[in-house]
């Protein structure tokens, strides 16, 4: 049966966790996207409306990360129907928060509802990974989290390598956002080809420090397991206004330690209780407010669930 209408919410992601690059990720419960659908005679999928990102987005299906997404959906259900989108961007772009997944996510989540759900959140991830790459090519530390909650070991493009880690009871995180767009492509091109093995072995050693740290619960060890990123974080410092100040003002107000969220410019800082959290986003936002830049200060936790169907009506 099909639906007249469905409409999928998918969740604002976190990538890396500083030493994990593309290999870990998490998901918040808020901000995300969300994205209707309707059926269409017409094959194909019809992106009518774009709101929330400034006219920045392209309508073209196969250029949009939500419109590639519902196209590889439609092509496993093998429909010949088509579907009208209209999205609603809640998420900023080019922030580090997995804008682009998370349209890619809530676009196939709304089309297998349109169609009754035949499809698990597991079979839809191939089709997620199609939308994200229209952005940055494959990779599914963004996608995962934001269609399947929690935190999670991304150890390949299948489902069935993606592990999920247990999410401390008293973690939260404080978010900043400055308003500087950093393009995943140029954050990727400034990364080293090769690096020397005494600096693959203090990552490694860090990425099985956070895990020992995820599974005892230890907020301390996992912010600095996080933060002893010796690769990724000192070729893309540059990138993010104010990195070193910010650091230290949220460490100065509590905050365990700060890693560059996804590909950056937001900054997230590894928080023990709610209040801990909205200080240190506060302390943070005032270093850009000093410095003239604008910012966005966040609070939030860990969402053990993702991407959800908000409505399906026949
Ligand atoms: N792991 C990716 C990166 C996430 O850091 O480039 C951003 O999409």
């Amino acid at each position: 049966m099909v639906n007249s209408r469905a409409e999928a919410y998918a969740p604002a992601s976190i990538a890396n966790l500083g030493v994990g690059f593309d290999i870990l990720g998490l998901a918040l419960y808020e901000p995300g996207d969300l994205v209707r659908v309707e059926p269409s005679e017409k094959p194909g999928v019809h992106i009518t409306r774009i709101d929330g990102d400034g006219g920045q987005l392209p309508l073209v299906a196969e250029k949009n990360t939500a419109g590639m997404a519902a196209l590889s959906v439609l092509r496993q259900l093998g429909s010949l129907l088509g579907v009208t989108m209209t999205i609603d961007k809640r998420l900023p772009l080019a922030s580090g928060l997995g804008s682009s997944a998370a349209s890619a996510v809530a676009a196939a989540v709304a089309v297998n509802a349109l169609f009754d759900s035949p499809l698990t959140f597991s079979e839809l991830l191939p089709a997620c990974l199609d939308g994200e790459a229209v952005a940055s090519g494959y990779h599914a530390d963004n996608v995962a989290p934001s269609l399947m909650g929690g935190i999670l070991l991304v150890n390949g493009l299948d489902a069935s390598r993606i592990r999920r880690l247990p999410i401390p009871d008293s973690l939260h995180l404080a978010l900043i956002t400055p308003d500087v767009a950093v393009p995943t492509a140029l954050a990727r091109s400034v990364l080293p080809m090769q690096i020397p093995l005494k600096q693959m072995i203090a990552q490694t050693a860090s990425v099985a420090r956070l895990m020992d740290a995820l599974y005892r619960s230890d907020l301390e060890a996992m912010a600095a397991a996080m933060e002893s990123d010796q690769v990724i974080e000192p070729a893309r410092a540059h990138l993010m206004p104010l990195l070193k100040e910010v650091r230290a003002s949220a460490k100065q107000a509590g905050a365990l330690g700060l890693v560059i969220s996804g590909a950056g410019p937001t900054l997230c800082a590894i928080c023990s209780t709610e209040t801990g959290a909205r200080f240190v986003a506060n302390a943070m936002k005032g270093v850009y407010d000093d410095a003239a830049i604008g910012s966005v200060a966040r609070s939030t936790q860990v969402a053990s669930t993702g991407a959800r169907v908000v409505a399906a009506v026949n």
